[in-house]
């Protein structure tokens, strides 16, 4: 599979060779910028506006038939009524080789590009640039106007699951969009740092580890660590809350007893020793060496973590992602800790309250964040103490320009708090570079075979419905080579699809029918077209050379044109995408695209065609391949040459 482009390399030289008068502005990156450029420079030449102005005012169209470009007059803040002012504009606006003379619609004035210029940019552009097409390395440049000063450095702290623990869907989709926006940041050529932070230290490992010592045995655990490891936690929890049901109904009946004056001193012995052997107490304790350092405690978490990382590595694999830093909340250095913890003192923000310390929100100008424990009166650290020791070990170390936590929205709460008290401690500069991703939840995901436990499970689940629905086309089906390789990889694509087919806020219901199904704007949907696409060329009998060759003039059908047109378009999509940062973004333009492609096929024959018109349609739906793949990768999907 052809890889992400390092785009800096590949186009910041080139771009920076053809600097524009207008900010953020690189013809030779995007083709729609030779436009934006052209309009307002002749527009201001023809008016007297400032072209810096009519530059930024200039927006996109939502349908081809509202052109390509458009001036909301009003914007231009003029003091004339709109509708005389547009006609105005357009008929000064002078003849030109690139757009058709302007529309004025209402206060709109459109603006439609002449087929030949575009086609000859636009394709030529495709079928040189290739993967590179569309992506815009300045983006990501410390100083656009000079790429010496290096790249600007981004963490995506995405995934992040619990060890031992089930990988939940909120796991999923972090792991999925968090991918996706590594991939984002780096064709905007940005140095990306992807990184998982996982839930690796806490009590639970002392109920892990003495749990393993009871249910366990090591060739269960080499073989399939997660699974096992899993079991026994599962195991060990049962026998948790068996011993708790005793020791809640105590409780209760000291608590009765007290209120009737009674003595309570038999029963609250009785209480002690059964808290006291309890496998949660003795978890307590576990973990407390832990803490305090026992080697041979370490020893054993440390075996749990290895493994377990290089389980999830072949999960991650499957799905193209590669982490650069397996951090996670063992690692965060005590000493950060009490960093943090000293600059909330100073900054007037950490208080006591019953032995414990907390910082109150309410009374620092955020009412809506509540309070926080930042120490348990046991004086052990909680969640959110990590993440803020963990925010300024990250900012020291790798001096990033952002940072992004990609975290489900129930934990909106935590993250603002995180951010808040990085601010309220004096660091409002390392706060301002940190944001936080959201998205909603999703209901209903259960394997067919049971829970979940594991990504693999999701993955090799759908990947096994693919399968069938593949071998409901018997013909087909035969000629696919690797039909189980072909079927996990649709699969993946269809579980992705399906989670950025909405808004990421939005919470969905995983739908395995739904989502495997050919009709609609799914996964296998888009491989489809994809495959057929790349069917095509096989079956044209031409070479990429003989495709450079070809004649774009006899490109002329209006299916044609506006396919390049929205060809032109993808460069946007992607600068859009970066400021959405919503994978949708991205996902509806390429579904766009396909149904573009998909009613020309019978308008735009090649095979059948004359050999120069056979050459020239197909050039085009080489490129169109070209972008469909390149989107295709930013989403993190791979595509497939054959299904
Ligand atoms: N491990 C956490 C969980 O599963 C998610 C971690 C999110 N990142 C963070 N820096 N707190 O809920």
């Amino acid at each position: 599979a052809e890889t992400l482009p390092a785009s800096v390399e590949a186009l910041t030289l080139q771009s920076t060779t053809q600097k524009s008068e207008f900010p953020g502005c690189f013809p030779s990156l995007n083709p729609m910028d030779i436009y934006r450029e052209h309009i307002a420079t002749e527009l201001s030449k023809a008016t007297d506006i400032d072209a810096q102005k009519i530059y930024s005012r200039l927006a996109w169209t939502k349908t081809l038939d509202q052109g390509d470009l458009s001036l909301p007059v009003p914007s231009l803040g003029i003091k004339k009524n709109p509708q005389e002012l547009c006609q105005e504009l357009a008929s000064k606006f002078p003849e030109s080789d690139l757009i058709y003379p302007p529309t004025p619609l209402g206060p709109h004035l459109q603006f439609f590009f002449k087929p030949k210029a575009l086609t000859e940019t636009v394709l030529g552009r495709i079928m040189k640039e290739k993967a590179a097409f569309g992506t815009n390395g300045n983006q990501g440049l410390k100083d656009p106007s000079d790429p010496s000063k290096g790249q600007k450095k981004i963490i995506i702290e995405f995934s992040s699951p619990n060890i031992a623990k089930a990988f939940h869907m909120g796991h999923l989709r972090s792991t999925i969009i968090g991918g996706f926006l590594a991939n984002l940041y780096t064709v905007m050529g940005w140095n990306v740092v992807r990184m998982n932070y996982l839930g690796d230290w806490g009590k639970q490992y002392g109920l892990l580890a003495n749990g393993y010592k009871a249910f366990g045995n090591e060739e269960a655990l080499a073989k399939d660590p997660i699974n096992h490891l899993f079991d026994v936690y599962v195991k060990v929890n049962h026998i948790v809350s068996d011993q708790d049901a005793p020791i809640k109904e105590l409780k209760e009946q000291i608590k009765q007893k007290n209120e009737k004056s009674e003595d309570v001193t038999a029963l609250e012995a009785e209480l002690a020793k059964l808290v006291d052997a309890s496998e949660d107490e003795k978890a307590r304790r576990y973990f407390k060496s832990m803490e305090d350092g026992d080697p041979e405690a370490l020893a054993l978490w440390r075996k749990f973590r290895d493994l377990s990382i290089l389980k999830y590595k072949q999960a991650y694999a499957r799905l193209n992602i590669d982490f650069d830093v397996y951090s996670g909340e063992s690692q965060v250095k005590k000493e950060s800790m009490a960093n943090a913890y000293k600059a909330m003192q100073d900054a007037g923000i950490a208080e006591d309250s019953e032995g414990a310390v907390i910082a109150d929100f309410t009374k620092h100008g955020a009412k809506k964040l509540g309070k926080a424990i930042i120490i348990r009166k046991d004086g052990t650290p909680l969640y959110l103490t990590r993440d803020i020791g963990a925010i300024l070990e990250r900012d020291e170390e790798y001096k990033f320009d952002k940072m992004i936590y990609v975290v489900a929205s129930q934990q909106d709460l935590h993250l603002a708090q995180l951010f808040k008290v990085t601010e309220l401690s004096g660091r409002k500069d390392l706060s301002d570079r940190c944001s936080h991703i959201n998205f909603g939840m999703v209901k209903g995901m259960s394997t067919r075979k049971g829970t979940v436990k594991f990504l693999d499970d999701i993955l090799n689940d759908v990947g096994d419905k693919m399968h069938e629905v593949m071998k409901k086309n018997q013909t087909k089906y035969e000629q696919v080579e690797n039909p189980v390789a072909t079927a996990d990889t649709l699969g993946i694509t269809a579980v992705m699809v399906q989670d950025y087919t909405g808004k990421r806020i939005n919470g969905y219901d995983f739908n395995l029918e739904a989502m495997t199904s050919f009709e609609g704007d799914t996964g296998p949907y888009l491989q489809y077209a994809h495959a057929r696409l790349c069917s095509m060329f096989r079956k044209s009998g031409l070479t990429e050379e003989e495709l450079n060759t070809a004649n774009f003039d006899l490109l002329s059908e209006k299916h044609a044109v506006d396919l390049i047109r929205l060809l032109a378009s993808y460069p946007d999509t992607i600068l859009n995408t970066a400021k959405t940062l919503e994978p949708v973004t991205i996902l509806a333009y390429l579904f766009k695209m396909t149904h573009a492609l998909s009613s020309s096929y019978d308008v735009l024959k090649v095979v059948g065609s004359e050999p120069e018109l056979k050459k020239a349609r197909m050039a085009l739906y080489f490129s169109a391949r070209q972008v469909l793949h390149n989107g295709m990768r930013i989403l993190g999907l791979n595509p497939v040459q054959r299904m």
